[in-house]
């Protein structure tokens, strides 16, 4: 593993981001030796910290990756904590005078890598001050990661490349979506465009409908005060519901490269179907959790967890049906959904083919309706595919018996794999943004979600609700129905 050398400035190092995947990822890198010798790491944060106390918290972020005393001492050496307000000039040299003892002592070779782990407010402020106080190197990389949410809309968030985009170019520029960082959801371009069993079949000819399904059983936790004013539809769909539309949806990129694969995207976000608002109603549903008893637990309602307005609209579900007007697409309904509180935590795509032309099994009373071939993508919690085949029952007469060829990543693989955020830091230290969304995804995927938030905005009808630990709001289940179709899945 080739050693990498750089120097990352995280602003928002005391946050939960930082602590729960940021540390742990780098310290894995660390284990496998991507990063060894020539890194450093200056967490900022508006606290107080000294180096000593950031250093055992960085240490105690990785306790469950089980280091050696030495291991973790020798990792955790390596970060620096600078106290820093965003908004005050004399900080940044401060973090300038930092970045530059810290270049000269690791060797780090001028190579910088911004990481902003923070509320999108001051990420104006920042990337700002990163080129008026120096902080951006002329003799390395500089790159800019950014976590979400990038905007709140399209508005907001073309506001916001603009900031950026004063600054930094967009090939310095990683927006992070954890997803494309999942093992299964990279694996999408590998079944598609490595199997001519599927890819030769994957259109409007012989696909009846896509599913993709992200439920979540847990509900806002301890993020009530961000959820109650973002909801399901922007926390969720935005984002990850449409990279893996994207992929799926996606024409063949003329080779594995960032630019082509981007490029595709780009291309099929484009021709979704924007809705008016009439349209937004019809095709997309909304569904909020309220108390319910299950597995054993009580499970209190969305309005009633912390830092959630009582009166709150919010949506802890989605559900809706996209169309995708282009020639391989047209006609094929794509239904999404997701939500917190639902009853299992699972994530998986479901590939549903045409029937055959005609049932021959169907004269005899053999078999009445042939069930339909279903390319399953198991994206959490097992990883893995499975195809839905009709054969013969063993035995005298003959049956139609459905079966499944099924493949599961042997669970100790799964547990021993990168985790996303650990592929993603490398892919940004290597420049490769491959897995990053661009801005015009981005942008495309605010226009799609926009008009339904509106719709919902100026629609005064009560919210839907479902009782926690089940699959979202009766309304969801109808919005298939009306198609003659049903989620594949259902736990
Ligand atoms: C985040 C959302 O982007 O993704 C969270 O903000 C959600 O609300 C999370 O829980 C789900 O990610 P994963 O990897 O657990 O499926």
């Amino acid at each position: 593993n080739e050693e990498q050398t750089a120097l990352f400035t995280i602003f928002g190092a005391t946050g939960d981001l930082a602590q729960r995947k940021l540390y742990p990822s780098l310290f894995r890198l660390f284990r496998k030796g991507f990063i060894k010798e020539h890194f450093a790491v200056i967490g900022t944060a508006r606290r107080e910290w000294s180096d000593d106390y950031y250093r055992e918290i960085v240490t105690t972020s990785i306790n469950s990756l089980k280091p050696t005393e030495e291991e973790a001492k020798a990792f955790a050496s390596h970060f620096y904590y600078q106290s820093h307000d965003v908004t005050d000039t004399t900080h940044y040299t401060n973090l300038k005078n930092l970045a530059d003892k810290l270049d000269a002592e690791y060797n780090l070779e001028g190579n910088r890598l911004f990481y902003l782990a923070m509320a999108p407010n001051f990420f104006g402020t920042i990337v700002n001050h990163l080129s008026s106080e120096k902080i951006m190197t002329e003799n390395g990389f500089n790159r800019l990661v950014i976590e979400k949410p990038f905007g709140t809309s399209y508005e907001t968030a073309a506001e916001l490349n603009e900031q950026i985009r004063a600054v930094f170019s967009e090939d310095q520029i990683f927006r992070i979506d954890h997803y494309l960082g999942k093992e299964m959801i990279q694996n999408i371009s590998a079944v598609r465009f490595g199997n001519n069993i599927f890819e030769s079949l994957w259109n409007n000819r012989y696909i009846d409908n896509i599913q993709v399904t992200l439920a979540e059983d847990l509900g806002v936790e301890e993020r009530g005060g961000y959820y109650d004013k973002s909801g399901a539809l922007k926390d969720m769909i935005q984002n990850h519901i449409l990279q893996v539309v994207a992929l799926l949806a996606m024409e063949a990129p003329n080779n594995f490269t960032e630019k082509e694969i981007r490029e595709e995207k780009i291309k099929a976000l484009n021709a979704v179907k924007i809705y008016n608002e009439q349209e937004a109603l019809d095709n997309f549903v909304r569904g909020q959790y309220v108390a319910n008893r299950f597995k054993n637990e009580d499970i209190i309602s969305y309005v009633d967890e912390p830092n959630v307005n009582p009166e709150s609209r919010t949506e802890t579900f989605v559900a809706g049906k996209l169309e995708i007007n282009n020639f391989r697409w047209k006609g094929v309904p794509f239904y999404i959904r997701t939500g917190k509180q639902l009853s299992t935590k699972a994530a998986r795509i479901n590939i549903v083919f045409k029937a055959t032309p005609t049932n021959i099994f169907s004269q005899e009373d053999i078999c009445e309706k042939l069930p339909q071939n279903i390319l399953t993508i198991y994206i959490q919690p097992t990883e893995g595919f499975s195809l839905s085949l009709n054969g013969k029952e063993p035995g005298p007469g003959f049956e139609i018996d459905p079966v499944k060829l099924d493949f599961r990543t042997p669970t100790d693989v799964v547990a021993n794999s990168p985790e996303a955020y650990e592929k993603l830091i490398l892919d940004a230290l290597q420049g490769d943004a491959t897995n990053f969304t661009h801005w015009d995804e981005v942008s495309q995927s605010w226009r799609i979600v926009d008009v339904i938030r509106q719709a919902w905005d100026n629609d005064s009808q009560p919210i839907p609700t479902y009782p926690a630990g089940t699959m979202g709001p009766a309304e969801a289940f109808d919005l298939l129905a009306k198609d003659q179709h049903e989620w594949v899945y259902k736990p």
